[in-house]
């Protein structure tokens, strides 16, 4: 429980969470500026005066610009990156946004301050919104732009908030942030912050298909133990854009929220547009730390309720092993053996359904319905799952050939085909920002649940948006479109998450393509790539901790041959799988009718083992103690919120020339706690355990721990349990 509040003084703000504190006040022109952001300030006494802390050294005596805005309207001689861009009725494109009043909302968890500002001369209101929580040690920041006037205007920019990070003078800050592409998903990058702007964004329609809206900015030296780390991440599953800039007088700001790219919204008189949230957070912790505030804001304030506490059952699906190739006798001859091998929901992934678009059972794969199957994969002891790709229709389904309209596409042209050779399919994008749609997919996908009892939905989305045209839309509303998409998905998936609490839901985008915050309010499972090279998912898994709770780390299949795909890296081990799927959400691809006995014990012995060990590496807190990106081995260890226990996973691959790997020191622990220590052990041989020497959490987190890790493909476990 983080210690938290919000004090306000002459004109200031002052709010503190656990180790962090974040300040603003109103300077002597009426504009919210930023005081402070960092480490705890006790005294409100102590923040700087709001005018003392923004005069320039410049040949103009003010410059809007210098004054660090919480949020800047473009105006006058303001030349950083705006939060707020507005067309207004008399052709004024400018606006002015002073302190108008604040109130302090208080609740058991959580306090708001909502600040709001006010154009002189306009009509134009903007509530800043900053929200603490009891349970995790970040603010949230919205902001809610007020038409109060008679005439219309139009939000051209509509940022969520800009950060203020505290003046270093010539001493760069550096910028980590999370890039890649298919397969290759949240990969960590790093640069200086010079003198510009580095802007991060997404305009697929996605929000995570090549970038992640997420920054973190330390001061050069911080790694995942120490070093003051300032970070956040936008809550946005469309497109998005953060800007990190650092102006002439070495002010570095990030800016973001909703992507200004072909955004414009009409506001009428007496309408507010609210933006996507902008979490951020402090700490002096490292980047090990920033991830673990992340952690605990996803588990404690955004995931389902339900979900939050429970750990992932062990999943079989049919994607790597069968392809759209089903029928009942090819899923019950899996069924059968996932039960075997300690499967605990099974699930039919693409392939079952009629056509996307049509979301009933194939009539020729499955004759009787799915009724039969799911009966006996019940039988065998699994809950059952489906997979459903909803924002598609293809050309071939009822549903386009009765609403051909509800394509995406302009007026005047043929929108783009998305063609998926590997099944064979062609279809267009459905236009979600149309109401009718997402409410027929609502009752499409409610009727689903209930006709099946299903307790596993996977909601997958394959292609980019391409013709955001909405010929159907009233005028000068066509543009809306990328953002009532998005809020109407998120309306979609909270009403499926309210009416069936107990159904997971797989948040999945052709992988990871939609792993962002916003999703987490309603997805307990996310599909962290279609990369299922092992050797590659030590790296993607780094990368996505660095946001994600680890827990939520699933895919198709962990123990699949899928792994071979990627890379055409034919020899993993599947120990080696195993142990590294652990470390998330643990799946199984394998084709099990053609696996020997000798195999399927084996895999057998991974889920045993897994279910022994998850409450700790799903409910623990993370510490990445070394990473595949540097070494040759990796290594992940998660704590228990009590501190009881412990597990550590370490992985190596191409040792050479005799390494040592150097010992592995787990933080996290009471370090006067003496802690049994075992190497848990699975693999081909069955199952064995090996007692260590005891030692307390102090001289684990200091001496370490020596884990012999050898050649290729090795995997370790160990365990930790206070004593
Ligand atoms: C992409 C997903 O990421 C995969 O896991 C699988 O569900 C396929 N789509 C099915 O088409």
């Amino acid at each position: 429980m983080a210690d938290f509040g919000i004090e306000v003084r002459n004109g200031k703000f002052l709010l503190r969470t656990g180790e962090s504190a974040y300040a603003c006040g109103v300077n002597a022109a009426g504009y919210l500026v930023n005081l402070h952001w960092g480490g705890r300030i006790e005294r409100i006494e102590d923040l700087p005066e709001a005018d003392e802390l923004h005069r320039q050294r410049h040949r103009a005596g003010f410059l809007a610009q210098a004054t660090r805005q919480e949020y800047p309207g473009w105006s006058n001689d303001f030349y950083d990156e705006p939060a707020l861009l507005v067309e207004l009725a008399d052709g004024t494109r400018q606006c002015a946004l002073k302190y108008q009043n604040h109130e302090i909302q208080t609740a058991a968890d959580r306090q708001d301050l909502i600040v709001t500002l006010a154009d002189p001369d306009y009509p134009l209101q903007v509530r800043l919104h900053y929200r603490h929580y009891a349970a995790a040690e970040v603010l949230e920041r919205w902001t809610e732009i007020v038409n109060a006037g008679p005439a219309p205007l139009v939000l051209r920019s509509a940022q969520s908030a800009a950060w203020r990070l505290p003046r270093r003078g010539r001493q760069a800050y550096r910028l980590t942030h999370l890039a890649g592409r298919w397969g290759a998903e949240g990969q960590i990058s790093r640069q200086p912050v010079t003198q510009g702007k580095f802007v991060m964004e997404s305009r697929t329609g996605l929000s995570t298909s090549f970038a992640t809206p997420f920054f973190a900015l330390d001061e050069g030296g911080a790694d995942e133990a120490q070093g003051r780390v300032w970070f956040g991440t936008v809550e946005w599953s469309g497109n998005w854009k953060i800007a990190v800039e650092r102006d002439g007088f070495e002010q570095v700001s990030v800016t973001g929220g909703l992507h200004d790219f072909d955004f414009a919204w009409p506001l009428g008189p007496g309408e507010n547009f609210c933006t996507p949230v902008f979490v951020g957070g402090f700490t002096a912790g490292g980047f090990g730390a920033a991830s673990r505030c992340l952690h605990r804001y996803q588990r404690r304030c955004l995931l389902p309720p339900v979900q939050a506490d429970q750990v992932l059952p062990v999943i079989f699906n049919s994607w790597a092993c069968l392809g759209v190739d089903l029928d009942e006798a090819r899923i019950l001859a899996a069924a059968d053996r996932a039960a075997e091998v300690g499967a605990e929901l099974f699930v039919i992934d693409d392939g079952w359904q009629a056509a996307l678009g049509d979301w009933w059972a194939d009539p020729q794969k499955f004759p009787r319905g799915l009724t039969p199957v799911i009966e006996q994969v019940r039988q065998r002891g699994m809950d059952f799952g489906l997979w459903v790709e909803i924002e598609s229709f293809e050309l071939k389904s009822r549903l386009y050939r009765e609403h051909p309209d509800w394509a995406m596409r302009f007026a005047h042209r043929e929108p783009q085909k998305k063609v998926r050779g590997d099944v064979n399919r062609t279809s267009y994008l459905l236009n979600f920002a149309r109401p009718e749609v997402t409410e027929y997919f609502y009752q499409a996908l409610s009727r689903l649940i209930r006709e099946t009892g299903i307790k596993y939905l996977k909601l997958d989305m394959n292609c980019f948006v391409s013709d955001p045209g909405w010929p159907e839309a009233a005028p000068g509303t066509e543009r809306t479109l990328w953002v009532k998409y998005v809020r109407n998905l998120h309306d979609l998936f909270a009403r499926l998450n309210g009416e069936f609490p107990e159904v997971l839901l797989e948040n999945c985008a052709a992988g990871g393509g939609r792993a962002d915050l916003a999703m987490a309010r309603c997805f307990g499972r996310i599909n962290r790539s279609d990369n299922q090279d092992t050797l590659d998912v030590l790296q993607l898994h780094e990368g996505f901790t660095w946001l994600n709770l680890p827990k939520l780390a699933g895919g198709g299949c962990h123990i699949s041959d899928a792994a071979r795909g990627m890379n055409h890296r034919f020899n993993l081990p599947h120990k080696f799988m195993a142990y590294v799927g652990m470390t998330g959400s643990l799946s199984i691809g394998k084709n099990l009718p053609k696996c020997s006995p000798e195999e399927l014990r084996e895999f057998r012995a991974y889920t045993d083992l897994h279910k022994e060990i998850r409450h700790i590496s799903h409910l623990g807190e993370l510490y990445r103690l070394a990473s595949h990106r540097e070494e040759p081995y990796a290594a992940f260890a998660s704590v228990s919120e009590d501190r009881r226990e412990a597990v550590l996973f370490a992985f190596a691959h191409s040792i050479q020339m005799g390494y040592k790997v150097p010992n592995l020191r787990l933080p996290g622990l009471n370090p006067d706690w003496l802690y049994a220590i075992t190497n848990l052990d699975a693999g081909p041989a069955g199952r064995s355990e090996q007692a260590r020497r005891a030692m307390t959490g102090r001289a684990l987190a200091e001496l370490g721990i020596g884990v012999e890790l050898l050649g290729d493909y090795d995997a370790k476990l160990l365990h930790f349990r206070a004593q």
